[in-house]
């Protein structure tokens, strides 16, 4: 059942990577056909002279074709490769700066949050001293966070993720790290959401009724291929059980589907407060306040 659930997503994620495939063919079939056209007005004005130039057009194209090629090897393949190497090797030294791991961390990549949010969320741990994180998206966040809340003695993290992969793996390297006590991973699949906000199905919620008020809410997942719009029921469903003066960190707000769902929030909760204003682009920190009045509060 759960896997059937799951089905439909996978097939969104696959048609909007079509999709992004497709336009290339559509670009090429475009030229090529510009290129017969263009020929046989040549062969009709000029005969044989017209071939001649017809086929040295047809060099030029190929010849430019291979070069938009080679080019788009060399950016998306080789130079992001040297990319993520950099990039893996200055985040990881960013992080311990202000970690100390008891074993290595788990090798840093692009889908993980950057070294300045994980810094972030380390400082508002220590700042704010939460009882209770709760982090959609686990990954190596997860263990920093965990590492925190140790550092303070007090609170934990609970972090829902949708692939039981991502989510077997971050359990076991908190495990690795003797963090169990400070994070747990809760593996939740989407369900259909009944929310009337574009946005088809969203993680089926463990009870949280239970456990404390949420005080630092890090929005990290789904991940966006799934939809768009898939982080935003984060707020409007969450928000019952958020704290008072609860933070709200938001990954990926350069992105621009996310940066739309950021605006919406901000019109829907007025709440809502912009607490990095000269932060990082990437990132946002935001205070949930129940005064003045949340859209969505139940009006007397
Ligand atoms: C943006 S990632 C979450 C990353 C995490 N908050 C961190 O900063 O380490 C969102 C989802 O991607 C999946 N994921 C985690 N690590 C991944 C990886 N290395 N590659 C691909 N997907 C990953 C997980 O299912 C996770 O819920």
């Amino acid at each position: 059942m759960r896997l059937l659930l799951h089905y439909p997503y996978w097939r969104q994620r696959l048609r909007n990577r079509i999709a992004r495939g497709l336009r290339h063919y559509i670009y090429a079939i475009g030229l090529w056909s510009a290129w017969a056209i263009v020929s046989i007005i040549l062969l009709d004005l000029f005969g044989q002279n017209g071939l001649f130039i017809s086929m040295i057009l047809f060099g030029g194209i190929a010849l430019a074709s291979l070069v938009y090629l080679a080019q788009w090897l060399r950016i998306v393949v080789l130079r992001d490769r040297q990319w993520e190497e950099g990039a893996k090797r200055e985040t990881e030294h960013l992080i311990h700066e202000f970690v100390s791991p008891r074993r290595p961390l788990p090798p840093w990549n692009d889908y993980m949050a950057s070294a300045e949010l994980m810094r972030c969320l380390w400082q508002l741990i220590h700042e704010e001293r939460p009882t209770h994180v709760m982090e959609l998206g686990s990954g190596l966040s997860t263990v920093v966070m965990a590492y925190a809340l140790e550092a303070c003695g007090n609170g934990s993290v609970t972090s829902l993720d949708d692939h039981a992969g991502y989510a077997a793996r971050t359990r076991s390297q908190l495990r690795e790290h003797g963090l169990d006590e400070y994070a747990k991973v809760v593996l939740t699949r989407f369900s259909r959401l009944e929310l009337d906000c574009g946005v088809p199905f969203w993680y089926a919620l463990p009870d949280l009724c239970a456990e404390p008020p949420i005080d630092l809410l890090f929005i990290d997942g789904p991940m966006r291929d799934y939809h768009p719009r898939i982080r935003y029921p984060a707020l409007p469903i969450l928000q019952e059980y958020l704290a008072d003066n609860a933070i709200v960190v938001v990954d990926d707000c350069h992105k621009i589907d996310n940066s739309y769902v950021l605006q919406d929030w901000l019109a829907e909760f007025p709440g809502l407060q912009i607490e990095n204003e000269d932060g990082f682009p990437r990132f946002t920190v935001l205070r949930f306040s129940r005064s003045p009045l949340n859209a969505g509060d139940d009006v007397p």
